[in-house]
């Protein structure tokens, strides 16, 4: 167990405690992502209704859209504990004997970056997540012994920005599996708003757009650059986000006006300067920019094809004449007719 670290939810070392005031409190106060929403509700109140614990459920989706935010939602609508762990962090069946017997009735067991786990914890976990029953090793060596052991019955929720990663026997071992997408600017702008508050920091709407326009999709880039921006505002700028304070300190800061990121623009310079627009193979786009290719196709991707600078094609990935307009280059003369203009 020497090696497991057990977070609460609180504390989670990606944002310190700061952000943790940031995070919803309730599932009402959670915005956007409806259908989710709306399924976990309807899972809450049968749940209840039953008597029974939830259902595992499995969130996945790019990093910072809220995969956390509602395993703590799930176990604060519940009424249950939450204990958090997560893949890489766990080495051993041994480590996960802890963790599961320490469960109370219907609690909530938080594996972030399950598709991390490693293949003997995988198996391990079948049968509690199935039977509520784990076995016990007692003894090592030619004696090995397993006893098997009833646990109380809990909900498994893991989350990944990796879904092709995970197993398929362990994908079929969650009853509710949600795909977190990209928000749209107007959500995040309330994200922005409800932040600039807790902050206390006043924001025009206007200024509470411009912030979310350039926030990748992401509420946690939404929260990271509104504190940014802050700092500007305090300084500089009398205080109030306007939506002029906020163009200007985040163009200080180099954000792109499409919210686009480092890696964003490396991928799509890359397919145009390498490979002459495309298309070009995951594999080799991945080798070109040093990202592993599942990464690629999972986590940069999605937004990248939402926003309409990349396109999949049969025969590999393609800049859209929108991303070398993005990047001040002329589109070459077939790709008016591939992509209309
Ligand atoms: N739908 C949402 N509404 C309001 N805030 C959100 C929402 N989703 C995420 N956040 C904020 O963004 C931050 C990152 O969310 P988190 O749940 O940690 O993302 P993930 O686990 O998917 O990487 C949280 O601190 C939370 O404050
Ligand atoms: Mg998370």
């Amino acid at each position: 167990m020497a090696r497991v670290e057990i977070t609460t939810p609180d504390e989670l070392p990606e944002e310190g405690g700061a952000d943790a005031a940031l995070r919803p409190s309730r599932l009402d106060e959670f915005v956007g992502q409806e259908g989710v929403k709306t399924s976990l509700q309807i899972a809450i109140d049968a749940a209840r209704g039953r008597g029974e614990s939830l259902d595992h459920i499995l969130f996945f989706g790019p990093p910072g859209l809220g995969k956390t935010t509602l395993a703590i939602l799930m176990a604060r609508e519940m009424g249950v504990q939450i204990r958090t762990t997560s893949g890489p962090v766990l080495e051993k069946p041994g480590d996960l004997v802890g963790l599961l017997t320490g469960l109370g009735k219907g609690d909530i067991l938080f594996i972030d970056e399950i598709h991390r786990l490693r293949p003997v914890l995988e198996e391990f976990l079948y049968p509690a997540m199935e039977d509520f029953r784990i076995d016990v090793r007692i003894a090592d060596g030619p004696n090995a012994q397993t006893i098997p052991m009833a646990i109380e019955p809990f909900t498994l929720v893991g989350a990944t920005t990796r879904f092709g990663q995970l197993t398929p026997p362990m994908r079929a071992r969650f009853g509710i599996v949600e795909r977190l997408n990209f928000y749209r600017p107007d959500e995040l702008a309330t994200i922005v708003a409800r932040s600039a508050t807790i902050l206390n920091v006043p924001t025009d709407p206007e200024g509470a757009l411009e912030v979310a326009r350039r926030s990748r999709g992401t509420p946690r880039i939404a929260n990271r650059l509104l504190r940014r921006v802050r700092d500007y505002a305090q300084v500089r700028a009398g205080g109030v986000i306007t939506a002029a304070v906020a163009a200007e300190a985040l163009a200080r800061l180099n954000v792109d006006e499409f919210g686009l990121d480092d890696m964003d623009a490396r991928i799509l310079v890359t397919i145009i300067e390498k490979f002459g627009g495309g298309p070009v193979g995951l594999q080799t786009l991945g080798a070109a920019v040093s990202e592993d290719p599942g990464t690629l196709e999972e986590v940069y991707e999605p937004y990248l094809l939402q926003q309409g600078f990349l396109e999949r094609t049969p025969r590999g990935r393609v800049a859209t004449a929108h991303a070398y307009r993005r990047f001040g280059m002329q589109p070459p003369a077939n790709q008016g007719t591939l992509f209309g203009g």
